[in-house]
């Protein structure tokens, strides 16, 4: 026992010696640690910061990328979008929908400010929904909404009979009507509600659409309030539907001329 023990820390002195031996160049080594870490450290600095530019960069050439993507989408091929079997292209931007409610607003607000009663608005649902909001919200005088539903549409063409499948939400007995529409299409809705308000006792009646094909508008009807006139062709967004989907769209679209009917 005694005879290992002595063995051991003669082990330990001779390790011992041997690290008071290589202590004379500890400073030498020292040195060439610190030179090591500092030129270390002055590289990844450097790695470091070029990274940070590079990213910089990169995220520059991103946006410039979005910006640009988004030019070429709008201007060199207008966006598509597919809904069902169909797709769509751009026919007017939101920008140019809100400036043409502006304007309808404008004169409907001339001639119903200062008002003694409470006209009603008629939405029609549901593909007026979106157009009365924005309307509404640029109207200046009192008003109430009211909301029917009629449906007359399946799939790209219209069935010819329109079938009310909801009635007024209220009563508009002696009230004066501003019927909201989003689309005067063959006229058929029109004349029908037309039809309805005079039986329900609506003292007089207004029309007021966001779109018109005047094409298709063969009915002797009078529109007072015409927004936007389009081109004869089946379209879609901004309240507007193909068999119930592309309602939220916030741009209109009209049906690819590539992809036939
Ligand atoms: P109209 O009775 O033929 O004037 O058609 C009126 C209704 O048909 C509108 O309120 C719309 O809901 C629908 N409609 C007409 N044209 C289009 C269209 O191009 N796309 C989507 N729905 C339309
Ligand atoms: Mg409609």
């Amino acid at each position: 026992g005694q005879h290992d023990s002595s063995l051991l820390t003669g082990s330990v002195r001779d390790k011992y010696r041997i690290n008071t031996q290589t202590s004379a160049c500890h400073g030498h080594r020292d040195m060439q640690n610190f030179l090591f870490l500092k030129t270390f450290s002055f590289f990844t600095g450097k790695v470091k910061e070029f990274l940070r530019k590079f990213k910089r960069l990169l995220k520059m050439l991103r946006s410039i990328l979005l910006i640009l993507q988004s030019c070429y989408k709008r201007f060199v091929f207008m966006e598509r979008v597919r809904l069902f079997d169909k797709t769509f292209k751009t026919l007017i931007p939101y920008g140019e929908i809100e400036k043409a409610i502006d304007k309808v607003a404008e004169k409907i607000n001339a001639d119903f400010s200062g008002c003694t009663d409470i006209p009603v608005l008629l939405c029609v649902l549901n593909g007026s929904i979106l157009f009365t909001a924005e309307l509404m919200k640029r109207l200046t005088f009192n008003c109430e909404i009211v909301s029917t539903k009629l449906s007359s549409y399946s799939g790209t063409t219209s069935t010819g009979n329109v079938r009310q499948v909801m009635g007024l939400t209220a009563d508009i007995t002696g009230r004066r009507v501003i019927i909201v529409e989003d689309i005067v299409d063959s006229g058929n809705t029109i004349v029908e509600l037309r039809k309805i308000l005079a039986d329900k006792g609506a003292s007089e009646t207004y029309v007021c659409t966001m779109l018109l094909k005047p094409d298709a508008c063969r009915k002797d009807i009078t529109l007072d309030y015409v927004a936007i006139e389009i081109p004869n062709d089946f379209i879609v967004g901004f309240g507007l539907d193909y068999n119930e989907i592309g309602r939220n769209l916030k741009d209109i679209y009209v049906l690819d001329g590539e992809d036939g009917r």
